[in-house]
């Protein structure tokens, strides 16, 4: 029976998911991934180690199950966006990957925003420094040799696609967002490109995330005894990989994604451009469609990071803390630990816990964590409806969407139902399997892309509702009083 792959090379590990004919999950493998902090404002990774990584989990997989791995057909790729992964002439990387969270080019982005003002429009948001544009302005300022050798930018996912199939080729949603794409035409713009000191030359080839990409060498199929005629579908990034595992791909289908970063996300039959709310509106994975997204830095890894500071088991954490839970934290969080993009674009803004008192308990901290993230998606709705993008009901995906106790404060914070579904921990690489299957099957998108089995929907609690409404306005002012400085230090 035919089988599917999906590979998503994320930020804190590579996930891969088999699936077959009838969307089961058959097996899943994941290998964890470090990110190194060189200096202030850097967030970089080494390309081998995502191909490691994506090695470990198809060893795992083999292990698990190798007869479905032997009945691959297809496989999908999604992964981390933005990232520039800066090859020679040979294909190697020349350093090591900058990534979406990596802050280093706040100065370029801010100069390609005041130089070409018109750009935003076509590149669907404006230059902000985790895309992948203004990180090469910043190579050459800062690495002028390495910005000469650099003969291709490509992006995460595409460093497997190379070592998967040789081919240097990337796909629409991807492309998206490194702000050199012409999100209407969906092909790659001149101008942004000579803005930043490249050409079309220093691009990877373009597909559909539905298309083929190549095909995988027969040296690698042979190491898993995989099939010779194994595809490779351009996949997407992990945004709109999500999306389409969720089966969000009709106009005015919403949803949260609660992984290390976060995103809330629409999809949209029209390109609809909205950069002066920092949206950022990017081809979908699917032909002819896009995508509205509001894209918050900091998701649940502001939880894993809460846990490992107090030396706690998350999931203890979050049940003693709903233990606990009454009502909103009098202690409030900013989440920014990695500065913040909708609805800031602050490379410079920080993490803050504000309301101590010697009554606060680990639980009153731990809830405040929960609560900020939360806090930062209601400024996300309300940049998606300065966009012209209300809100009235959105799934959840990610790790925190495994907590029903995150998704309740969510679903009141935001006063809108949310839907947990079943294996939404794993959307992005489910999404990739989809797209590697309608690369080699050809069915309508609509036939495969549905919408997992709901799990429950959580509806807001009008009395917790009016009690969050005066928290996320301290949470605003408390950012706007802080935001000089932020600047200063
Ligand atoms: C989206 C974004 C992140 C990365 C990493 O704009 O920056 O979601 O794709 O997950």
């Amino acid at each position: 029976m035919p089988h599917y792959l999906g590979i998503d090379v994320g930020t804190s590990a590579v996930k891969a998911i088999l699936v077959d004919e009838r969307q089961t999950t058959i097996a899943e493998a994941d290998a964890s991934l470090q990110v190194s902090r060189p200096q202030n404002l850097w967030s970089e990774q080494d390309p081998e180690a995502w191909w490691q990584a994506v090695q470990a989990s198809l060893d795992q997989l083999h292990a698990k199950d190798a007869a479905a791995l032997a009945d691959v057909r297809a496989v999908g790729l999604s992964g981390q966006m933005h990232g520039a992964v800066l090859l020679d002439a040979a294909n190697r990387p020349l350093r090591p990957a900058i990534l979406w969270n990596d802050g280093r080019s706040f100065k370029e982005a801010q100069e390609l925003a005041t130089e070409h003002p018109n750009l935003a429009r076509d590149m669907g948001v404006l230059p902000m420094p985790g895309f992948t544009a203004p990180k090469l302005v910043w190579l050459a300022r800062h690495e002028p040799e390495t910005f000469r050798t650099v003969r291709k930018v490509i992006l995460p996912k595409d460093y497997i696609r190379l070592k998967l199939t040789g081919a240097i080729v990337t796909e629409m949603s991807d492309a998206a967002g490194t702000w050199w794409l012409d999100e209407a035409k969906r092909d790659w713009s001149n101008e942004a490109l000579a803005a930043t000191g490249l050409t079309r030359d220093h691009m990877a080839g373009l597909v559909e995330g539905s298309q083929a990409s190549g095909t995988v060498r027969p040296t690698i199929a042979r190491q898993w005894n995989m099939r010779s005629d194994v595809v490779v579908a351009g996949g997407a990034g992990d945004a709109a990989a999500g999306a389409v595992g969720l089966g969000a791909i009709r106009d005015g289908a919403a949803f949260i994604s609660l992984g290390t970063s976060g995103q809330l996300l629409v999809t949209t039959e029209n390109y609809s451009p909205a950069p002066e709310a920092l949206v950022h509106s990017f081809c979908h994975a699917l032909p002819g469609r896009w995508f509205q997204m509001a894209a918050m830095l900091n998701g649940a890894s502001c939880l894993a990071w809460a846990a490992t500071l107090l030396k706690r088991d998350i999931g203890d954490l979050l049940r003693e803390t709903e233990a606990a839970y009454r009502r909103p934290s009098g202690v409030l969080f900013l989440p920014y630990l990695a500065g913040e993009r909708t609805p800031h674009n602050d490379p410079h803004a920080r993490g803050v816990f504000f309301g101590l008192s010697p009554d606060t308990q680990q639980t009153d901290v731990a809830q405040a964590v929960l609560e900020g993230v939360a806090y930062s998606f209601a400024d996300a709705k309300q940049a998606l409806e300065q966009a012209g993008t209300p809100l009235t009901q959105a799934g959840i995906i990610g790790g925190g969407s495994k907590s029903q106790f995150w998704t309740k404060i969510f679903a009141s914070v935001l006063n809108i139902p949310i839907v947990r579904y079943q294996g939404s921990d794993k959307g992005p690489a489910f999404g990739a399997a989809r797209l590697a299957r309608l690369a080699v099957t050809g069915e309508a998108p609509e036939e495969v892309c549905t919408a997992p089995a709901i799990l429950e929907t959580i509806g807001p609690d009008p009395r917790l509702v009016e009690l969050y409404q005066p928290r996320i306005q301290a949470f605003r002012s408390l950012y706007r009083a802080l935001k000089p400085e932020f600047a200063r230090s």
